[in-house]
């Protein structure tokens, strides 16, 4: 068993700091943290690294938005993030971010290498530019009427009617998404990496192993087609870090982000004991690097980062990792269908483990997409883990509890515990290879073989005989000492489940000490390890998601007023509140149940409301307006959270919502007819 020591250093690409972390996001974090755990639990000594990818165009322009420096912003996305991948049980040894001084520090001294061997180029170029901003303006914030087929409100590089592609200045009326002003064409000096110089070193090291077939196969057709120069600053003003022998220039965040990676790791050597950057990045270095990454960033790990690293004099990664996107129920996930899930949304009702298990089983070496297909995630991980798993223990450990006094038999005769262990070797491959999904197949062939076992030996008949049976006991025990090998596999996929059945068994799982067996030992009482997933979860996640996403479509509405808008709200607006307030208020369809007088009350009317199923009554100051009888059997829309308020003639549970001047114009809001009482209002 015993083998040689690794040093494995592993990274997941660095996310955005500009928005929240989702659960495509969660595949790339899964994948990573299920290698690493895995690595870990066999002994090696392998370190995760992380950081979010701070700067560039969009984070100052969101910075703005909001009224914060950049600096603000993303330290505050900075710790959103961290807290969703601790609750998502990543355990990253270090996340950083690419803002940092490490950063600074190796990506100036890397753009000195390159310059210093001569690949880095200066030149003129042309650009459209935001005279009102006073900003150069990337394609993609400009937008426009498409110049061949006319089609309006297109991308300033290319038509997604016609798919046609041009330059902004091409287009019919072309507009800065920042201010709306007219881009003018400006000249300004830009630097540029010289990577068709490294088209050897690359066509060799894309074949050396280092990439999944299918990506390599990819990128030799780039490579054939001829690399071009790559740009890599970009001008004033830019959140980023001043190129040292330039200013008013700046990295492309692109040039810095993989940086990024040597970053984290130097953060965390700095405050490590035996952590030694070197070690992991000279170029003799013998230690791993592996980054996981999207198949959407391959270019800029396979292409541009190695021939970086090799003209640095740094080693090059030992394997670029690329995976498919995550689509929901086989579309890509969508603002408007909910399914746009946010990490923190899924936790809100839902373990991280059951995305975990779900995405391990799914997930292989390949960049084939992966879907979150909801209804077979739920049946899958409720039949695999609660059913079959979980399952094991929850039949037999009451047994060994209630009728052995919590001790297992001495070992029985029997080969069910070491087909078990023998698998093991397998398994360990398939992690290796990221053939996950293998790894979990033979998982779940152990724990049917396991089960299958203990129902032809029905220990709960033998118990009905002879409450102390012998077998009944050794089958029990069998049971638990596969189960305690088959959770010993699922331990880097869900590592709290298995910690709770190492706290039941008395004993920390290893892939080594797997065969050391618990027969004649005893194990704790054991308490119930994992719920199924219920469906109302799962719909509850995605009303939110929902919800959420209306929110931010309004929120982002309300940051960018058009100025007609603005010109058109006439009465000032008293005590601001944001959309969160907004999005709090509950408004439901109510049925007017009752109308009533209210005795010496000279503007109020009570009103009955029926919420279906539910009543609330509430006082309303529409008298001047409406006759009770004519109320009676009406809809309107109430606010349905309002804390109850003390009125001097009784409690008032809510508020009915009406418009209008006053007196006898006074409009009860109405839903059209079909509405529900009790039903949503938006
Ligand atoms: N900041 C860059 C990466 C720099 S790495 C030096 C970036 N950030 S990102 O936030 O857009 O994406 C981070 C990672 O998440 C990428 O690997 C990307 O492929 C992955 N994914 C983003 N959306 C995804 C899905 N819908 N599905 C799977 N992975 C997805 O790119
Ligand atoms: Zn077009």
């Amino acid at each position: 068993m015993a083998q040689t020591q690794r040093k494995i250093l592993v990274t997941s690409a660095l996310p955005y700091a500009n928005g929240s972390i989702h659960l495509g996001h969660m595949l790339e974090h899964i994948q990573t943290d299920i290698w690493v755990r895995f690595q870990k639990m066999r002994g090696h000594l392998c370190t995760a690294v992380c950081a979010d990818d701070a700067h560039g165009t969009a984070i100052m322009i969101k910075a703005a938005q909001n009224g914060i420096t950049p600096e603000e912003l993303i330290e505050g996305v900075r710790q959103e993030h961290m807290a969703d991948f601790n609750d998502f049980l990543i355990g990253y040894d270090n996340y950083h971010s690419t803002h940092s001084d490490e950063n600074r520090e190796i990506s100036s001294s890397i753009y000195k290498a390159l310059r210093d061997n001569g690949k880095i180029s200066v030149r003129s170029i042309k650009q459209a530019f935001d005279p009102e901003k006073e900003m150069f303006l990337a394609d993609r914030f400009i937008k426009g009427t498409c110049p061949k087929c006319k089609a309006e409100e297109q991308y300033g590089d290319n038509c997604e009617v016609c798919s046609a592609t041009y330059s902004p200045m091409e287009m019919i009326n072309p507009r800065s998404v920042y201010s709306d002003a007219t881009p003018i064409e400006k000249e300004s000096e830009h630097y540029f990496f010289k990577l068709p110089d490294f088209q050897d070193f690359l066509a060799k090291w894309t074949r050396s192993g280092t990439l999944q077939d299918q990506v390599a196969n990819k990128l030799a057709e780039w490579l054939d087609s001829g690399l071009q120069e790559w740009d890599i600053s970009r001008d004033a003003p830019y959140f980023g870090f001043e190129i040292p022998d330039a200013p008013g220039k700046y990295f492309y965040v692109w040039l810095d982000a993989p940086i990024g990676y040597m970053a984290s790791f130097q953060n965390l050597c700095d405050r490590t004991e035996g952590l030694n950057f070197d070690d992991y990045w000279a170029k003799d270095s013998d230690a791993e690097l592996y980054h996981f990454i999207g198949k959407d960033i391959i270019n800029f790990h396979a292409l541009f980062w190695p021939a970086m690293l090799d003209c640095a004099g740094y080693r090059t990664p030992t394997k670029v990792n690329a995976h498919g996107y995550v689509t929901v129920d086989g579309k890509k996930m969508s603002k408007s269908r909910g399914t746009f899930i946010k990490a923190r949304t899924y936790l809100n009702h839902l373990d991280p483990q059951y995305l975990r298990y779900y995405f391990a089983a799914k997930l292989n070496a390949s960049v084939d997409d992966i879907d979150l297909n909801l209804q077979d995630f739920q049946q899958r991980v409720n039949s695999d883990v609660v059913g079959k798993v979980v399952n094991i223990a929850s039949r037999t450990a009451s047994f060994i509890g209630k009728k052995f006094d919590n001790k297992l038999s001495a070992e029985p005769i029997d080969t069910t515990v070491s087909l078990c262990i023998e698998a093991g070797d397998i398994i360990a491959n398939h992690y290796e290879q990221r053939e996950y999904g293998k790894a979990i197949r033979e998982i779940m062939k152990l724990a049917d073989l396991v089960n299958e076992y203990v129902a032809k030996e029905e220990p709960w008949k033998l118990v009905k005989y002879d409450a102390t049976s012998q077998k009944a006991h050794e089958v029990c025990s069998i049971a638990l000492n596969a189960f305690a090998v088959i959770t010993t596999y699922l331990k880097p996929v869900m590592p709290h489940l298995v910690a709770d059945a190492e706290a039941f068994l008395g004993k920390e799982l290893t892939w080594d000490n797997r065969s050391e067996l618990l027969f004649g030992q005893s194990v704790n009482t054991f308490k119930p390890l994992m719920g199924r997933i219920e469906q109302k979860q799962i719909d509850a996640m995605i009303e939110e998601g929902k919800l959420e996403a209306e929110a931010e479509a309004a929120a982002q509405e309300a940051t960018q007023p058009k100025a007609a808008e603005t010109e058109l709200t006439k009465e000032p607006i008293e005590a601001e509140i944001n959309f969160d307030d907004f999005a709090k208020v509950d408004l439901r369809v109510a049925l007017i149940a009752k109308a009533e007088h209210v005795e010496k009350a000279n503007k109020l009317l009570k009103l009955t409301l029926d919420l279906g199923g539910e009543t609330r009554t509430v006082f309303s100051g529409i008298k001047s307006a409406y006759k009770p009888e004519d109320l009676e059997g009406k809809l309107t829309v109430m606010v349905a959270n309002l804390a109850p308020r003390k009125m001097k003639f009784g409690l008032s549970e809510g508020m009915v919502l009406a418009a209008g001047p006053g007196g006898e114009d006074i409009y009860l809001l109405e839903p059209h007819s079909g509405a529900k009482p009790g039903q949503r209002v938006m």
